[in-house]
């Protein structure tokens, strides 16, 4: 809303770090909550270079391919979603520049790289090179200090996308000004990352489940 995005290409952050079994997305529901912001964009006349991680690679891992997501999102769309060999390079960056505005390009797992989890100067310089703009709607990786949530920000004016938004209002109004009783359910695989997440709401909340 705050930019006129028409012509620009826009590194849109995404967490589609989701689980796929048999070449099919279990839970899409990650991809779903996104797609305001991706039709806002193209809406705008950008050109959406989207740029997601999957799990926890070492190197190049076909399993954690991107190219399943840009299927499911191409469907749930209705619309062609182009996927891109690799998510740095001059040949990305070629493919990048040649899109229309409304195009949407997915690029490669941006965590086949280790210089994302590094937060690399020259890793995010490469990655700010594939907009004009940058835009955050990735909440769920947001408490990373990667090179694509963190580092690239230093290159490119950077915005928060729609979903960021919707997250951030519901969390500031839960966690400032909740109704009573204020009950937290809470879910998850990776319960040692919610530690802290936790001991911030145990001081507000009237009941936990985990
Ligand atoms: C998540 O699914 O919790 C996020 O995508 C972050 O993934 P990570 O814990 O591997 O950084």
């Amino acid at each position: 809303r705050d930019v006129d995005l028409r012509g620009k290409r826009v590194l849109l952050r995404v967490d589609y770090n989701v689980q796929v079994s048999d070449g099919r997305i279990v839970d899409d529901l990650r991809l779903v909550e996104s797609l305001p912001t991706i039709r806002a964009l193209r809406d705008a006349g950008a050109c959406t270079v989207i740029i997601s991680h999957r799990g926890r690679p070492k190197g190049v891992t076909p399993e954690l391919t991107n190219a399943p997501v840009a299927h499911h999102l191409t469907q749930l769309l209705g619309l062609p979603v182009q996927t891109a060999s690799d998510c740095v390079g001059p040949e990305i960056e070629a493919q990048t520049r040649a899109m229309q505005p409304g195009d949407i390009l997915m690029l490669e797992n941006v965590r086949f790289h280790d210089e994302e989890e590094e937060n690399d100067e020259a890793f995010s310089l490469a990655l700010s090179r594939l907009g004009d703009v940058y835009v955050n709607d990735a909440f769920g990786t947001a408490h990373r200090a990667h090179a694509s949530t963190v580092g690239v920000t230093k290159h490119l004016p950077a915005y928060a996308g729609l979903l960021m938004e919707r997250e951030v209002d519901y969390l500031s109004r839960v966690t400032e000004n909740p109704d009573r009783p204020f009950g937290i359910v809470l879910g998850g695989s990776k319960v040692s990352d919610k530690i802290g997440i936790l001991e911030n709401l145990v001081a507000n909340a009237d009941v936990i489940c985990i």
